[in-house]
């Protein structure tokens, strides 16, 4: 039997590549044809043949207070008034920009852009700009957008100067990109002990995302720091995924560590697109035009999506925001690890916050080479059981499940009861 779902996806095969607009929405990690979605509201999403499910995904994180939140509908209906776009300076801009200051004072000066891949490349160029260096340091499996220098790993764990990741990046440029294993504070090490002079910047996820949640090692991040900086190279904090979410000064308040620069997306857009970066005085007033390193974007500051993002830090500058975040994160999360005992199957579940991963691991993942050991096939099985029982999970082992202010008592427990069932018919 076919289903509009299946419809729509013969429809969008012959307009995008893959039918999709951005890879993970293709289903490719758990098998199957993706689901086509009508409306959100709250924690739950409808698909197009009227089915209910309890989100996971909430747009890959920027939807931290649940589907269509009325402050943010509202904030962007009264932007709407005042027309879509100006492409000249706006008080929305400032009023955004304040409110990410307050939140992160050690930010002196911030640019907005319209996605988080445009503000780590921006950060990169500006990175290297700064040290009249060229290479950089990223960490395997972490992910900091489509940016040619950044879509490089290391083979086998091995760090090693890089090999592109994807045909088209010029191989000339991934060699200047060294791949080091996340919480390898050694390894860290020794490269800047090797190559320290050349380096520009390392740029790390400081709570991981983008191989399902991992975790630094404590000790781990400050370790990085200090190289970067005894080396004279720059400290880039990537918080495109963990900034408003980990905490409203992101996972750097949480974890007491402090970029040089620092890269922004998803939740500061409130849902629509927005990226930012920031950081010391001494850096940004080399950003055009204060400085000669260009950046520039048509749709930068955008007045709906800084409405957007406005409305959503200021519901989360109410006191209290965080720890009902916490605790409701703290009952998904346990409350799937115990099932998955009582049932039998061995698990991990790592969380930080409102971000968690399920692994089909028996040891601990702290780094990409542990989570590559996870069962994918095992977790497709868990993600279908669970879409089958109306629960939406990133379909991936190696992404980050995300918890909104709208998962409620209700969406808790049918998520409970769900994962109890997928449990029982994925067996041990
Ligand atoms: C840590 C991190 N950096 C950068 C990006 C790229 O952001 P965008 O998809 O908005 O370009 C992502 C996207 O998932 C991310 O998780």
């Amino acid at each position: 039997m076919t289903d509009r779902s299946d419809e729509l996806l013969a429809r969008a095969l012959s307009l995008f590549p893959g039918g999709v607009n951005s890879p993970v929405r293709a289903f490719g990690g758990v098998g199957g044809r993706p689901v086509f979605f009508a409306r959100g509201e709250g924690a739950f999403l409808t698909d197009v043949d009227g089915r209910r499910y309890v989100d996971y995904v909430g747009s890959w994180g920027p939807l931290i207070l649940g589907h269509a939140a009325p402050a943010v509908n509202a904030a962007i209906a009264g932007a709407l008034a005042g027309g879509t776009s100006f492409g000249a300076p706006h008080e929305g801009e400032i009023a955004l920009a304040e409110a990410v200051r307050a939140a992160m004072p050690w930010l002196d000066r911030i640019r907005f852009v319209s996605s988080g891949t445009e503000a780590t490349s921006a950060a990169l160029r500006l990175a290297r700009a700064f040290t009249s260096r060229d290479e950089v340091v990223k960490f395997d499996g972490c992910y900091h957008g489509a940016t040619d220098s950044l879509l490089v790993r290391a083979g086998s764990g091995v760090e090693t100067l890089g090999l592109p990741d994807s045909p088209g990046v010029p191989a000339a440029l991934a060699a200047l990109t060294h791949t080091v294993p996340f919480n390898d504070a050694e390894r860290v090490q020794d490269l800047f002990r090797r190559r320290g002079g050349a380096i520009a910047c390392a740029i790390v996820e400081p709570v991981v995302g983008n191989m399902g949640v991992i975790p630094p090692a404590p000790g781990f991040l400050e370790a990085l720091a200090e190289a970067c900086h005894a080396a004279g190279a720059l400290f880039i904090v990537d918080e495109v995924m963990t900034g408003f979410r980990l905490a409203r000064g992101g996972a750097q308040e949480r974890l007491g560590v402090r970029g040089d620069l620092t890269t922004f997306g998803k939740v500061i857009g409130g849902g629509l697109p927005v990226g930012a970066f920031g950081g010391r005085a001494e850096i940004m007033k080399l950003v055009a035009p204060a400085g000669p390193v260009y950046q520039a974007g048509t749709l930068s500051g955008n007045p709906l999506a800084m409405a957007a993002g406005k409305a959503t830090l200021d519901a989360l500058a109410v006191p209290g925001a965080y720890d009902r975040l916490e605790r409701a994160s703290a009952r998904v999360a346990g409350g799937i690890a115990a099932a998955a005992r009582d049932a039998g199957v061995a698990v991990r579940v790592n969380r930080v916050g409102s971000m968690w991963t399920l692994f089909f691991a028996e040891d601990a993942v702290t780094d990409a080479s542990s989570a590559r050991r996870a069962d994918r096939a095992r977790f497709a099985a868990f993600f279908h059981a669970m879409l089958d029982e109306g629960v939406y999970l990133p379909p991936s082992q190696f992404e980050a499940a995300f918890v909104s202010l709208a998962h409620d008592d209700a969406a808790v427990e049918k998520t409970l009861s769900a994962a109890k069932a997928a449990f029982a018919k994925i067996g041990r």
